[in-house]
């Protein structure tokens, strides 16, 4: 596929989608998300994909949704064609995605990240809701997922006011799981990436499903899932085969089946 806002690229089992509009700090405009999306949806079938990776470059992230595209839309036209509506397509994806931040993670961008399953963080990046200075709201999940992610009162400061935090800011919160050197970001984020592809696709996107019910149902509810998801897996060859490596005291050979 040939793509213009987008670059993606495989290493190994990995699959990466680096947003590429650097002029406009990689804001997000209908033509990306569709690429976005199509670029998720060909890792998600691929059969040799076990995790993916979003990134920018090192100045952004993004810096949230088009500003000039979205200017002069209307009342009428946001509703009757559900604007942002296939914006959230990567909640469909079922393997894990890791954002890589550097940069502006801002408004649509900082969702983006809140979107993906595992956020690291370069020690420049820079993270905020500023959708209220502009005379908007977020409207990618932004006040559900940063109030779920650091509780009501950082999250009401961070949107009532527009405040950008740094990269320790965001560790301190629990937004992101590590911070490393901007020049290794892509270096740490693909370890993560390939750590996490050379374990079992089903098992992984079933420990990938429980962590989200977590996000997504009452906890009674969450648990029995989990548990049923759990029980599932002993239908695995990569579950006989996981704790028989265990006890041959050998690396497993798993087949993703
Ligand atoms: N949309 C469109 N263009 C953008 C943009 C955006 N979100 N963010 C940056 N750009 C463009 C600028 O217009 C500028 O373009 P020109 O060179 O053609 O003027 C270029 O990127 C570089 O930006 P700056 O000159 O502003 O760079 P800076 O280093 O001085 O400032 C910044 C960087 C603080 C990130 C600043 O660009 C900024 O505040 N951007 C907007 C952030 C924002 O409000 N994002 C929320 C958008 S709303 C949203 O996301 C809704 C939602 O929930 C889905």
């Amino acid at each position: 596929m040939v793509f213009e806002n987008i670059i993606t690229e495989v290493k190994g089992k990995v699959g990466i989608i680096t947003l590429n509009r650097p002029k406009a700090l990689n804001a997000l405009n209908s033509a990306l998300i569709s690429e976005l999306n199509a670029a998720l949806n060909a890792y998600e079938a691929d059969p040799n994909i076990g995790a993916i990776i979003l990134t920018g470059n090192e100045k952004a992230f993004a810096a949230g949704a088009d500003i000039r595209e979205m200017k002069d839309k209307t009342f009428d036209e946001v509703t009757s064609k559900n604007f942002l509506h296939d914006w959230d397509h990567i909640n469909t994806i079922t393997k894990p995605i890791i954002a890589a931040v550097s940069g502006f993670a801002l408004g649509g961008g900082f969702e983006y990240a809140l979107l993906s399953d595992i956020i690291i963080a370069s020690e420049t990046a820079k993270f905020s809701l500023p959708e209220t200075t502009i005379g908007v709201i977020p409207g990618l999940g932004g006040t559900q997922r940063l109030a779920q992610a650091i509780g009501k009162s950082k999250a009401m400061e961070m949107i009532l006011t527009g405040r950008m935090i740094d990269s320790s800011e965001a560790e301190r919160a629990g937004i992101v799981a590590r911070v490393v050197p901007t020049e290794k970001l892509q270096e740490e984020a693909l370890v993560l990436a390939t750590k996490i592809a050379s374990l079992s696709q089903p098992v992984i996107k079933a420990a990938k499903k429980a962590v989200l019910s977590a996000y997504e149902m009452p906890m009674a509810q969450g648990a029995v899932n989990e548990r049923t998801l759990f029980h599932s897996m002993f239908k695995l060859h990569d579950q006989k085969e996981g704790m028989a490596a265990f006890l041959e005291k050998r690396p497993p050979k798993f087949e993703n089946r």
